[in-house]
């Protein structure tokens, strides 16, 4: 044996360096696999909570506050998709900077001591423009997508595998010691693969090795791909997800979208979805053998600029998540939520250390034991009716709201009951100020709007001329919402449709999504589609005049497909028929197939007049309820942090920029459905159309501006308006002052926290109510609504029972006035008993200020 001091220097360097480069390796690298129960995180299977956040729909200043919200509320994971095309929006010309980089914002999950489930995709859906796909691609020749194509498997390779290069040159996979767990590849195929016949198969096989290659050291999982190829998992998707098993019984039940709420079309009414129902779809998940759960969205966020897809997605993706669209935290959802994953943490050593043994003791009940030979217990049970029940499981009995489960960590003590919330209410409201700023700014301009008419009709040195109607995304390659379809036709004196007394009728269809048409240089109509139905048909009376008359349709999209199969093949634009109708005699003129003038976008997109800079008119006066308009002005930011929005009520429809950045477009005349609202009640199965808001109102008027795009002063806002409006109803808003409620009952199960205390002292406290303003700065400022017996009612319209303690409201103003928080007892103990023998519960109302 040679003895140490025999080894020459050198190479004694690098033996100790490489032993140093192993250690580094492994010591933080962490090894990702997986069972047929859960995720292995260095061989120990995990319990795991996600929630979606994706980075383009917040700005990169919102990032870490929306992940630190995320980790508070109980998160072990954040999810995102990676969005195609706003990454190379051109081929070859990547974009990585601001709201796009993907690097920094897997980072800062990572440092935020998060993992990560980055879903490449590169298909996504999301409501994303054109489901992420960048337009290019459609024009490659010899291209379909998403099935066994070799110019489209070459695309989506190489963008994906540059993805993946990207993440392992920054170390960011947890094999390399950073945060990724989890990548997904295609998205929820199997929706639509049977449309695509055998080359489906081959494709989704091609896929699944493909990932696989780019070795990333951690798992792949396909999303709603039932035939998912071993060892991609296949994963669930839906408003439930607890009937699913995986395709093989070495892999475990993931649920990568569970639904927190529903998207918002223009045109339709605002969905949400109640937390006793999102909470019971989770717990019973967890309660039959899931181990990771996604919340699609945890923040949904802004489709700034034109990124929405739909076609009608709105520009706010709020989706009633548990951080709002602006990233503040919704309550009770977001509450509520973190007790429920506290509640089933406390059970995570039983549930990845045996299999659920699940029994039914009546009729719509569920009792399921994760029981160990160790000891260790925990069970959840399950009341499936939409009527209250009691469940008499282990010597003991629990009183169960209709649909809801009951967390019983120890087999014993109930941490939740997903219909009994604890975490208070939140009705935030939002304050209006006028963009007006002229007295308390030194910018004399700030309270004037100048403008620029953009013309109707071709007006760019590119328009081109070609004979018939063109489909529009083909031929603006979505460069623009924008294309002016032109004409000018002669009418002869003697022609039919203009004899005295007929009307003549301006027949335009299109695939959609909205158009307007303007004869002779004037409005005549205009025609929109809706979520539903894409396609417009108008009948738009005119009046032409002997000799050449102009027609110019100008036809826009609002927002590329993103679901279905051949979604990209879908089309837009006037395709006609577009005819002239003289409808008293019936005699029709189709002008169809004459030589149209094409312009692609605006002449104000070509001049870049969303930066504000070009000639702006101020004079001789603003222009209002004008169509085809740019409107410019400068202005003040509202002071504070709170987040800012700006309210549209007054506009037509269009897109608007600060300080050049485009907050997506504005839509306010597009009003929802008067019918669909009724009454939500959280019992029973949920579906995207069930709970409903707003009905018969615009389905958004308030517009994200995120504070990190706006200065103290010098602002610039430009609008583009295409219908008409007024710009000197615009207002700001910013969410602010907010009304607190809490309704807890005394048989309420303990906070969590408590709970996990154990403390006999606590435990005898019992139930308690607590408040905080969520706004810094704010505290409880007046109680307007106490009561501990028989309340009734919401949060916002409480009122007394019949039994009802005289002390409530002076207890409860004692223990929160002036305060940023209080928990009062919601027990006799502290508020006396004003019934003997009735079950009571404490309910109260506070604002913030
Ligand atoms: C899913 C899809 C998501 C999103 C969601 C609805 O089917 O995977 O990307 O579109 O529907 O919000």
């Amino acid at each position: 044996m040679r003895g140490r001091d025999q080894i020459p220097q050198p190479q004694l360097l690098f033996v100790f360096l490489s032993v140093l480069l192993t250690l580094a390796t492994t010591s933080y690298g962490v090894n990702v696999t997986y069972d047929n129960r859960a995720l292995l995180i260095d061989g120990k299977r995990r319990v795991l909570v996600s929630g979606s956040i994706h980075y383009p729909r917040s700005t990169s200043e919102m990032w870490a506050g929306l992940i630190q919200k995320s980790k508070d509320g109980g998160l072990d994971v954040i999810e995102t998709y990676v969005f195609w095309n706003a990454h190379e929006p051109v081929q070859n010309q990547y974009n990585f900077e601001g709201r796009y980089d993907l690097v920094k914002f897997i980072k800062l999950v990572g440092e935020a001591g998060l993992y990560a489930h980055l879903r490449i995709g590169p298909y996504v859906c999301a409501e994303w423009n054109y489901g992420g796909f960048p337009l290019w691609l459609h024009f490659i020749p010899g291209i379909k997508f998403r099935t066994d194509n070799e110019p489209f498997k070459a695309e989506m390779q190489r963008f994906t595998a540059k993805i993946v290069d990207m993440m392992k040159q920054e170390k960011l996979y947890a094999s390399q010691g950073g945060p990724i767990i989890l990548s997904q590849i295609e998205n929820e195929y199997g929706n639509i693969d049977s449309s695509y016949g055998p080359a489906a198969k081959s494709y989704i096989n091609w896929a699944a090795s493909m990932a696989v290659s780019l070795d990333t050291g951690v798992p792949w999982v396909m999303c709603q791909q039932a035939d998912a190829p071993d060892p991609i998992i296949n994963t669930c998707n839906g408003f439930y997800c607890d009937q699913f098993t995986p395709n093989s019984k070495n892999k475990p039940k993931m649920w990568t979208e569970n639904w927190s709420g529903w998207f918002l079309s223009f045109g339709g009414a605002v969905p949400y979805r109640p937390v006793e129902d999102l909470a019971f779809g989770v717990a019973r998940f967890y309660q039959l053998g899931g181990t990771f759960q996604n919340y699609y969205m945890y923040h949904g966020g802004t489709n700034f600029g034109r990124s929405t897809g739909g076609p009608f997605i709105s520009t706010s993706y709020d989706y009633d998540a548990p951080l709002d669209e602006y990233g503040l935290i919704r309550q009770p959802k977001w509450g509520h939520l973190k007790d429920l994953h506290k509640s089933i943490k406390l059970c995570e050593e039983a549930l990845v250390a045996t299999d659920p043994v699940t029994s039914s003791p009546g009729q719509n009940l569920e009792v399921t034991v994760y029981k160990t030979g160790t000891g260790l217990c925990s069970a959840f049970l399950a009341n499936l009716g939409t009527s209250d029940k009691t469940v008499n499981f282990n010597g003991n009995s629990y009183n169960m709201p209709g649909w809801s489960v009951s967390i019983l960590p120890d087999c014993k003590n109930v941490a939740l009951n997903t219909a009994k919330i604890n975490s208070m209410t939140v009705i935030p409201s939002f304050v209006h100020q006028s963009l007006k700023r002229d007295a308390d700014s030194a910018d004399a301009l700030s309270s004037s709007w100048s403008w620029i008419y953009e013309p109707v009709g071709i007006s760019k040195n590119d328009a081109f001329m070609k004979p018939g109607l063109l489909e529009q995304i083909n031929t603006t390659a979505d460069k623009s919402d924008y294309l002016w379809y032109s004409l000018s036709t002669v009418i002869k004196d003697n022609e039919p449709f203009l004899e005295d007394g007929s009307q003549t009728v301006l027949h335009v269809e299109s695939l959609g999504h909205a158009l307007h048409a303007f004869v002779n240089g004037k409005l005549a109509g205009s025609g929109t589609g809706n979520a539903g139905n894409a396609k417009v048909a108008v009948e738009i009376p005119v009046t032409l005049v002997p000799g050449k008359n102009t027609i110019d349709l100008l036809s826009l999209t609002a927002g590329l497909p993103n679901y279905g199969a051949f979604f990209d093949l879908r089309g837009a634009g006037i395709t006609g028929p577009v005819k002239l109708k003289g409808l008293e005699n019936g005699t029709t003129v189709d002008l169809s197939a004459l030589q149209w003038t094409y312009q692609i976008g605006l002449k104000g997109e070509e001049l870049g007049l969303s930066s504000g800079n070009s000639q702006w008119v101020t004079l001789p006066a603003l222009p209002t309820k004008q169509p085809l308009i740019w409107y410019k002005t400068s202005f003040n930011a509202p002071a504070g942090e709170d987040p800012i929005a700006i309210d549209f009520t007054g506009m037509g429809k269009g897109e608007a920029w600060v300080n050049g950045q485009s907050i997506g477009r504005y839509w306010p005349t597009n009003v929802s459905p008067t019918s669909g609202c009724s009454n939500c009640n959280y019992r029973g199965s949920y579906s995207s159309s069930k709970c409903l808001k707003n009905c018969g109102k615009p389905s958004q008027t308030l517009y994200h501006v995120p504070r990190s795009w706006v200065k103290s002063s010098g602002n610039t806002l430009v609008l583009f308006e295409e219908i008409g409006g007024d710009p000197t109803q615009i207002a700001f808003a910013t969410k602010q002052s907010a009304i607190l409620c809490s309704h807890v009952s005394e048989s309420h199960p303990l906070p969590v926290d408590m709970w996990s205390s154990n403390s006999e002292a606590e435990r005898k406290a019992g139930p308690v109510l607590s408040l905080e303003c969520p706004f810094p700065n704010q505290v409880i400022s007046s109680i307007k609504f106490a009561s501990f017996g028989t309340p009734r009612g919401t949060c916002g319209s409480f009122s007394h029972g019949q039994c009802r303690s005289t002390r409530a409201l002076s207890i409860v103003q004692k223990a929160c006035i002036g305060s940023k928080s209080c928990s009062i007892g919601a027990s006799t103990s502290t508020l006396g008993d004003p019934c003997r023998g009735v079950a009571k519960s404490l309910a109260v109302e506070a604002s913030c200020a």
